[in-house]
């Protein structure tokens, strides 16, 4: 028995085939195999003898017909394993997952802030549900002042609105802080207006400086240098305008992105792109706040307007409608330095 079970044990380390571990069963258990011979021996035996050995044979029998089982499954495994081998190209470029994109209006908001950041403003912040005294009262639009028609508002109630301006965030700083102060703000907005330029909410950039001798000439200095910033070397040019918390006030215009100033039907054959609204703070708004003896000049951008000039996007919707394909232009835009 042991001299069986070493050879079963040599001849199974030696397989590795099926082939072969076919040979190894007929050696052992086929029609001439060893443990067949001896069962035919079986008959030359007394009774006693014949049950004792005839034990001993069958157990050896099952024995061996479960190592050869283990073995093929051995085989077998070896074999998948050694086809699957072939399929598997090292060389593959592994699957990439597609990280998302900075939206272009946050892509814009930054690149602005870094800007007067850089400049020397801080950042403030103000709340999107507002008291009509700080989107207006005190912003020198008292009730029933015919300038609340610029803005169509939404309503909570009789105090309190959607904001429609970030011009708010101005006095409420104002009367935090003290001068001299230089800040923008930027933030949502609101009105009831929506067509292919207008959304019903949308992104403002307020601006701030308030000091002793602040004069019209810095305003334009600041916005001249932003804008040519922002948007490459362009024209700029001051248009006198009017707003109720700025005198004197001005409309701010670039060279047209789309033509470059020889007249074209985004900027009606001016030339020019209006993108901003600035002004010297009305003496009103200083006092209203206690800041008499101060200056400042004060301004106000759309943040989606600066983006769709810059992108050349031509309908504000896009901003909103969360299609990946617009997204997923500006996946490269990744802008590094900003505010995070
Ligand atoms: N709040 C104005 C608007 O929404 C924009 C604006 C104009 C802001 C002039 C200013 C400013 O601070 O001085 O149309």
């Amino acid at each position: 028995m042991h001299e069986i079970l070493e050879q079963l044990e040599d001849k199974l380390k030696k397989a590795s085939t099926q082939e072969d571990l076919k040979q190894l069963k007929s050696f052992f258990l086929g029609k001439s195999g060893l443990l067949t011979k001896s069962f035919k021996e079986l008959g030359k035996l007394t009774q006693e003898e014949r049950i004792e050995k005839g034990r001993i044979l069958n157990d050896l029998k099952q024995l061996i017909t479960e190592k050869i089982e283990d073995k093929l499954q051995n085989i077998k495994t070896f074999q998948k394993q050694q086809e699957l081998n072939e399929d598997l190209d090292l060389f593959l470029d592994g699957k990439s997952n597609n990280i998302g994109s900075i939206h272009p209006v946050n892509l814009v908001i930054r690149e602005i802030s870094d800007i007067f950041l850089s400049m020397g403003f801080g950042v403030e912040d103000g709340p999107e549900v507002e008291l009509d005294l700080y989107n207006f009262e005190l912003l020198n639009v008292p009730k029933n002042h015919p300038a609340r028609d610029m803005q169509d508002t939404f309503y909570i109630d009789e105090n309190r609105l959607l904001r429609t301006q970030t011009s708010g965030v101005q006095v409420r700083t104002m009367l935090k802080k003290k001068p001299p102060l230089m800040f923008i703000a930027p933030g949502r907005v609101y009105r009831r207006d929506s067509d292919l330029t207008h959304s019903p909410m949308f992104h403002q950039i307020e601006g701030l400086a308030v000091d002793k001798n602040i004069r019209f000439s810095d305003l334009k200095g600041v916005l001249e240098a932003f804008l040519n910033e922002f948007f490459g070397k362009t024209k700029v040019r001051f248009r006198p305008s009017y707003f109720p918390f700025t005198e004197p006030s001005a409309e701010v215009d670039i060279g047209c992105v789309i033509c470059g100033g020889k007249g074209c039907r985004v900027c009606s054959n001016t030339g020019y792109l209006e993108v901003l609204g600035c002004g010297m703070v009305h003496r009103n708004v200083l006092k209203n706040v206690d800041y008499e003896g101060y200056r400042g000049f004060a301004f106000g951008l759309g943040v989606e307007r600066f983006a769709m000039l810059k992108y050349g996007i031509d309908n504000i919707r896009l901003m909103f409608e969360n299609d990946l394909r617009f997204l997923e232009q500006f996946s490269n835009s990744f802008y590094p330095k900003g505010l995070v």
